[in-house]
């Protein structure tokens, strides 16, 4: 899979882009605020659908694009594959256009010019996002680490993605239904004993379990087969120092514990010898749904009490512990940053061994910030894809080596040019 070209019309500071890539190595350099981020997080965009920062994808529409008649933004990527021995090349495309008066965006997804859903796009071009705010991961918000997986899954597998976007639309309803059952005035208020309730609730647990079960296996097997590999990873990285542990924490007991470890897990006590076997069981769906079911039926009053749904992965998180200690706490500056790197690596090597490609690799100015040690193993790993785009401000932090490989690109004030005399060195 090689990224060959991308163009990109009024997508945050680039008015017009279009930008060969020639190189199985690309590295850009800019000064601050120059558009270096924008450039990955437009490729990245492509690839998941989603804008990296923004809240709104509005956001991401050049300021100047609303002095224009009709304000759009446009970006597009064609990508080469090589499927046994016939090379084939796909178009992929995001316009974004307002829609109505009240500043709202449409998101229209094109694939080789036809028009299609962003489910559809997601998985075509899989890419995996090193930004210096991964530390995150580490010590920020459930909400963020959710998203994290989301992406990561939707990548490697459709069937998530569909299941996830089914939840989520679920939960919606169900939300409203609960809602509008606790806001129900004296007499006609919902008693959680109504057969009426009963049944339109029934109905929407049902799909709940249907659809958040898928999602909940998926995430649990997912996160075990990331923590083998982050696990080596990490052991290298600390130079043997620290056992990387990743803990999945489920929004409701999937069927795997006994309550009073759930309660543990939940409550972030470090599990026994034992604990950690059942924890590191694989889950199939199945098993998952009778376990959310029960949990439901077990569960009305409260959630009707809460006009809300309570259980389930909307609520999920995991954890990083290092030698058994919960990083998030207890765990240093460098020890969150190192656990975070540790996760990303260990997701290019699983995406690669769930698909059979290895991913495209976006590198956001992340070497500055790695002492030579974690500096190495990031450039070990570049080693070995098709693809790798890095940018960075200061040439100096790559080696001249690294440099006479790649193609070396100067982003400046939302123009790419190349780097016409390179850096010093090079020269010599
Ligand atoms: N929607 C938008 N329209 C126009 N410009 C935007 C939009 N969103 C962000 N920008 C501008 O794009 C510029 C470049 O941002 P970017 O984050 O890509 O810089 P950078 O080269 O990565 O800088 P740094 O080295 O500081 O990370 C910023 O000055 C920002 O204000
Ligand atoms: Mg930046």
């Amino acid at each position: 899979m090689f990224l060959a070209h991308l163009s990109l019309t009024h997508f945050r500071n680039y008015h017009r882009l279009e930008l060969d890539f020639t190189r199985r190595l690309t590295l850009l350099q800019g000064h601050n605020a120059q558009g270096k981020t924008n450039l990955l997080e437009a490729i990245y965009f492509l690839a998941t659908s989603k804008p990296v920062h923004a809240l709104a994808e509005r956001e991401v529409v050049d300021w100047q694009a609303q002095q224009e008649p009709i304000p759009f933004c446009r970006v597009a990527a064609r990508v080469e594959l090589q499927e046994g021995e016939r090379p084939r090349s796909l178009e992929l495309e995001i316009i974004l256009a307002p829609r109505g008066e009240n500043g709202h965006f449409a998101k229209q997804v094109k694939i080789n010019g036809v028009n299609r859903r962003s489910l559809d796009l997601v998985g075509l071009m899989r890419a995996v996002l090193f930004l210096p705010e991964d530390v995150k991961l580490v010590d920020g918000s459930p909400g963020e680490r959710r998203r994290y997986l989301d992406i990561a899954l939707c990548q490697i597998d459709p069937t998530y993605c569909r299941a996830l976007s089914a939840y989520q639309k679920v939960l919606t309803q169900r939300n409203s239904l609960l809602k509008r059952l606790r806001e129900a005035p004296g007499a006609s208020r919902a008693r959680p004993h109504d057969p009426a309730v009963e049944a339109q609730l029934s109905f929407w647990d049902e799909k709940l379990a249907q659809h958040g079960s898928y999602v909940v296996a998926r995430r649990h097997n997912f996160i075990l087969a990331l923590e083998q590999i982050a696990r080596t990873r990490h052991h290298d990285l600390t130079n043997g120092l620290e056992e990387l542990a990743l803990q999945y924490v489920p929004g409701f007991n999937p069927g795997h514990l006994s309550a009073m470890e759930y309660e543990l897990l939940r409550a972030g006590g470090e599990p026994s010898p034992q604990e950690w076997q059942a924890i590191r069981t694989p889950l199939a769906p199945q098993e998952v749904a009778t376990h959310f079911l029960a949990k439901l039926a077990s569960r009305r009053s409260r959630e009707l009490a809460a006009g809300a749904t309570l259980y389930g992965p909307h609520r999920d998180d995991f954890r990083f512990l290092a030698n058994g200690r919960d990083l998030r706490t207890y765990g240093s500056r460098g020890q969150q940053r190192t656990a975070a790197l540790s996760l990303k690596l260990a997701e290019v090597q699983a995406m690669t061994e769930a698909t059979g490609v290895a991913p495209l690799l976006l590198l956001d100015d992340v070497m500055s910030e790695l002492d030579a040690r974690r500096r190495r193993t990031l450039l070990q790993v570049l080693d070995g894809v098709a693809q790798a785009i890095v940018t960075t401000t200061d040439w100096e932090d790559f080696t001249p080596e690294f440099r006479r490989q790649a193609q070396l690109l100067q982003v400046r004030n939302g123009t790419v040019e190349p780097a016409s005399a390179g850096p010093q060195e090079l020269e010599e």
